[in-house]
């Protein structure tokens, strides 16, 4: 099949890459000519495992092409994927400009039957809206139709999600445009769900207030563990054994980050607020959020007469690991309250330390984990990158000023640490 992906973000280079690897033809287009640019010379322009690899072999073969010419996208594909950043306005209400804009250069360029299909996370009702905008605007007196197909893709894990995902969702107008998705789809051999547009939109929000809400529940449950003396790993075990809970989700932490969970929930609350109902359950996830960066300084300060001119050190900055992405991490809001409070940082990160660089000044970067905690009076993990997991403690106390961790992920066994010495606090369980 011909198809054309337009926006070449994390979903949408990951789709038109996956899509080419399925042997279709496939042009991916963005107006950011820098960045096509980049894809053209076989360089993905983010960090993703297994991406550049699967990039190569599909350029070298002619199924993937690069171009930040949208009309030649248009004109040469039958399906044509809207996959443009939905960014939230102050209010949380969703910015639609960036789909509006491309459904307008839709509209100037089809020139026969299309099926333009909105992969960006937009709330109910954007399907009609798009249809609108280019049956309004089209040049050509063509018929099209326009189909929601939501992406659930997560950030470090994209190929291997987009390969084989739990379920494929598919809101389609009709069961002519239904057959010819599922035709690009059928050789995942994946669950496909057909249903109208509107309730494939609403999955969409509906399945990442979810998962957010089971974050905050966590959290919320890690909050009486600090002070009832349990231990919240061994509480959300329990329960995951519960397959009508189940385990996924139950990380207690620093909370949620990243582009999507934050934004989207905010974006469901406005919706509701639309249609004139308050989402209550869902104000209240997106404010125990909210409280969690507080909440861990208040522990990490508790320890400390005055935090400044502390020296803290810092392992990772992604807003959760195998990614290089920055949107949202909780990184950023410590470090700048830690700064605010005149303390000292030094942070170290596998991959993000170049994005880092770009946003976050008045920092040490280091190039190990053992460097950030040489002198440090404190030593905070932030994000649970697996190199993390497994650092040579003995070292790591040996070159501290003062042998405290502050672990937002519970990367660690507090006995282990209580044996090597350290002072250990972290999430939802008692300090050592
Ligand atoms: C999320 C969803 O998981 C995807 O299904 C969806 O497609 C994507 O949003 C999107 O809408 O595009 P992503 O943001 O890449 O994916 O990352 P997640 O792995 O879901 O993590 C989100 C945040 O929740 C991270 O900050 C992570 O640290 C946090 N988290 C996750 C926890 O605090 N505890 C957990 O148990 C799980």
């Amino acid at each position: 099949m011909n198809v054309c992906v337009i926006g070449t973000g994390y979903v949408g280079l990951v789709t038109g890459v996956v899509f080419a690897d399925l042997g279709n033809e496939v042009i991916c287009v963005d107006n950011d000519e820098k960045k096509i640019e980049t894809l053209k010379k076989g360089i993905p322009t983010i960090y993703e495992p297994g991406l550049e690899e699967m990039m190569h072999r599909n350029m070298q073969d002619g199924r993937l092409l690069f171009s930040d010419d949208i009309s030649e996208g248009v004109r040469k594909s039958e399906v044509i994927f809207i996959a443009v950043g939905t960014p939230p306005r102050d209010n949380g209400e969703t910015d639609l400009s960036y789909v509006e804009d491309v459904a307008r250069e839709i509209a100037a360029n089809i020139d026969r039957y299309k099926i333009i299909v909105n992969k960006s996370t937009v709330p109910a009702g954007t399907g009609d809206f798009v249809r609108e905008i280019i049956e309004k605007n089209k040049k050509w007196n063509v018929d099209f139709d326009v189909v929601s197909n939501p992406e659930f893709l997560k950030e470090g894990s994209a190929i291997n999600d987009t390969l084989y995902p739990e379920r494929i969702v598919i809101g389609a107008p009709n069961q002519h445009v239904a057959m010819k998705l599922l035709e690009l789809y059928a050789p995942l051999e994946r669950p496909m769900l057909i249903t109208d547009v509107a309730s494939a939109e609403m999955i969409k929000y509906a399945s990442n207030a979810f998962l957010a809400t089971k974050i905050s529940f966590i959290n919320s449950i890690a909050n009486i563990c600090e002070k009832a003396g349990a231990d919240i790993t061994l509480v959300a075990k329990g329960m995951g054994y519960d397959s009508r809970i189940g385990s996924s989700f139950l990380q207690a932490g620093l909370g949620f980050g990243g582009s999507c969970f934050p934004k989207d929930s905010q974006s469901l609350v406005h919706t509701a607020k639309k249609f004139g109902e308050d989402f209550n359950i869902l104000q209240e996830v997106i404010k125990e959020n909210d409280r969690r960066v507080s909440r861990f300084i208040e522990r990490i300060a508790e320890r400390y007469d005055s935090m400044e001119n502390k020296l803290f050190g810092i392992l990772g900055l992604a807003f959760k690991p195998n990614t290089d992405d920055l949107r949202d991490a909780k990184s950023i809001e410590i470090i700048n309250i830690l700064l605010e409070k005149k303390a000292k940082v030094k942070v170290y990160d596998p991959v993000a330390m170049e994005n880092a660089k770009k946003i976050l000044q008045g920092v040490k970067y280091c190039k190990n984990p053992y460097e950030v905690a040489e002198g440090a009076d404190g030593l905070i993990i932030i994000t649970e990158w697996n190199e993390f997991k497994y650092l040579n403690l003995d070292k790591i106390k040996e070159v501290m000023k003062t042998p405290i961790i502050f672990d937002g992920r519970n990367i660690y066994d507090p006995n282990n640490l209580k044996r090597l010495g350290f002072r250990y606090i972290s999430i939802g369980r008692k300090e050592i």
